[in-house]
């Protein structure tokens, strides 16, 4: 998914459509993402409006685009503006959570079953109405259930319903989870688990240990299995694959300060464990330890995609890396709709949507790498094949370029495909033979409906006379290049 998120609000009215479906097209996208709000589609209880699904499935099939949608309902960045005003209105039949004081929180109680009942009543519905509307044309590819949840200002839910939960035993349901994961669990669970004595059976605090991070942990099993009845709900009408997005935890931040609960990935067993009707969970990767936060987002057998990110240059040179680096399944700059229409995204997406045909099928035989460089990454090395594959800035007469992106391809024993801006590639022969690699053939071209259409051939100072397969800062390419061997 070559995707972008529109802002929150762009999309409640089908008249602003027409320039967004424009403009997605003209940046090279092929899948929008975007919420549907429960407070639109549930105006008074029972009675649904579905006309502007309906209207965003109609228009993205005319633009030859695919739809995510963001079920925007109870929770929606830590906090609860998305349901109807007939849930808002009765908080003694749809309760909220409370701080300590008791004063309560604008945010819908995990731990009440009217809340996510009626949730998931609105969801079902939803997707009811999207199978018979796109069942056989799968215009609409994914769901993300609720926004950023989990609870803000408080480390965890003070309500006294939720002290009596926190005073009483962990469910032997997580506990046993646990136990048949004990062994690969992320690490810091179990570190948690196994300072706090490794304990099978507990209250809470007697299982995680006093402290905001059993907060955390309550919370998280507390949305995880809310966010779970509601995924079943929609599941049970029609499968298709949904996912929960997370406000990632900032340098030092305290949960409570991001959302508390959140899927965030020192939690991510816990959310698989209470979830298990959510197939990934996707880190909203606006901070700036890009590659650190694709790592820990691909442990556990967790799919990589990016819901939300930076719209700006540096995002559109960062998801090279996502993709070629940890097969994401797709990314999504946040507030796509008022970004330039020329701008970084425009060219990102035109080389890998050139590039996607043979990426899918190379990716699944590891014969892939990507990469973004800067001036304190500014080379890697890679096993290819028979070659050992030096990736670096670009430099060309001692001017060495300060950012670089790009994705390589084994495509044959001494043949790659790379697209991207601003590297260099050497190649180190790994087999016996003689001892050195040169660059043979370079060839500039774009794939035209999946066939390759070569452009120039480079040579002289576009392969540093021979020396190495370039990719010039001054422009973004695909290129061909043929390695041969010599003493
Ligand atoms: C994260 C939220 O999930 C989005 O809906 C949006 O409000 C952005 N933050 C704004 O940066």
């Amino acid at each position: 998914m070559l995707g972008g998120e529109l802002n929150n609000s762009s999309s409640s009215n089908l008249d602003s459509m027409t320039r967004i479906w424009k403009h997605m097209v003209n940046l090279n996208a092929n899948t929008v993402v975007t919420p549907i709000s429960w407070a639109q589609l549930e105006p008074q209880e029972g009675k649904y409006n579905f006309s502007l699904v309906d209207g965003l499935i109609k228009g993205a099939r005319k633009y030859n685009l695919h739809l995510v949608f963001t079920w925007m309902a109870s929770w929606k960045n830590g906090m609860s503006c998305y349901d109807p005003m007939w849930v808002k209105e009765d908080s003694k039949r749809f309760p909220l959570a409370q701080k300590a004081d008791g004063t309560p929180t604008r945010v819908l109680s995990t731990f009440s079953s009217n809340n996510w009942k009626a949730d998931a009543a609105a969801y079902a519905a939803l997707m009811a109405n999207i199978k018979k509307f796109d069942g056989t044309v799968h215009t609409v590819l994914m769901m993300q259930v609720e926004n950023e949840v989990g609870i803000l200002g408080e480390p965890r839910d003070m309500s006294p319903i939720a002290d009596r939960e926190f005073d009483g035993p962990v469910p032997a349901r997580l506990i046993s989870w646990m136990v048949a994961h004990s062994s690969h669990l992320v690490p810091e669970l179990q570190d948690i688990w196994n300072k706090a004595g490794h304990l099978t059976a507990g209250t809470w605090e007697q299982v995680f240990g006093k402290g905001m991070q059993t907060d955390e942990i309550f919370m998280a099993w507390n949305y995880a299995r809310y966010v779970n009845h509601v995924a079943a709900a929609g599941k049970a009408v029609y499968p298709i694959p949904m996912y929960a997005n997370a406000w990632l935890d900032g340098n030092g931040a305290k949960p409570g300060d991001y959302p508390s609960g959140c899927p965030e990935a020192h939690v991510m067993d816990i959310w698989q464990a209470g979830a298990p009707h959510i197939n990934l969970l996707g880190p909203d990767l606006y901070a700036g330890n890009f590659r650190t936060r694709c790592r820990l987002y691909t442990r556990r057998h967790n799919v990589l995609f990016m819901p939300e990110m930076n719209s700006d240059a540096g995002g559109a040179r960062n998801i090279f890396y996502a993709i070629g680096r940890h097969n994401a399944i797709g990314v999504s700059p946040f507030g796509i709709d008022h970004t330039p229409s020329n701008g970084p995204f425009h060219t990102s997406y035109g080389l890998l949507e050139q590039i996607a045909p043979l990426l899918l099928q190379k990716e699944q035989t590891g014969s892939v790498v990507g990469f973004v460089l800067d001036t304190s990454h500014p080379d890697y090395d890679y096993r290819m094949g028979n070659y050992e594959v030096h990736v670096s800035l670009d430099s060309i007469f001692g001017h060495t370029t300060n950012q670089g992106f790009g994705i390589v391809i084994q495509t044959g024993a001494n043949r790659f495909l790379g697209a991207g801006s601003g590297f260099r590639v050497m190649f180190t022969p790994l087999t016996p033979g003689p001892k050195y690699a040169g660059i043979g053939t370079v060839v500039q071209g774009n794939f035209l409906n999946s066939k390759w259409v070569p452009g120039l051939t480079l040579n002289g100072d576009q392969t540093d006379q021979g020396r190495s397969w370039r990719f010039a800062s001054y422009e973004h390419s695909i290129e061909t290049c043929h390695v041969y061997r010599y003493d």
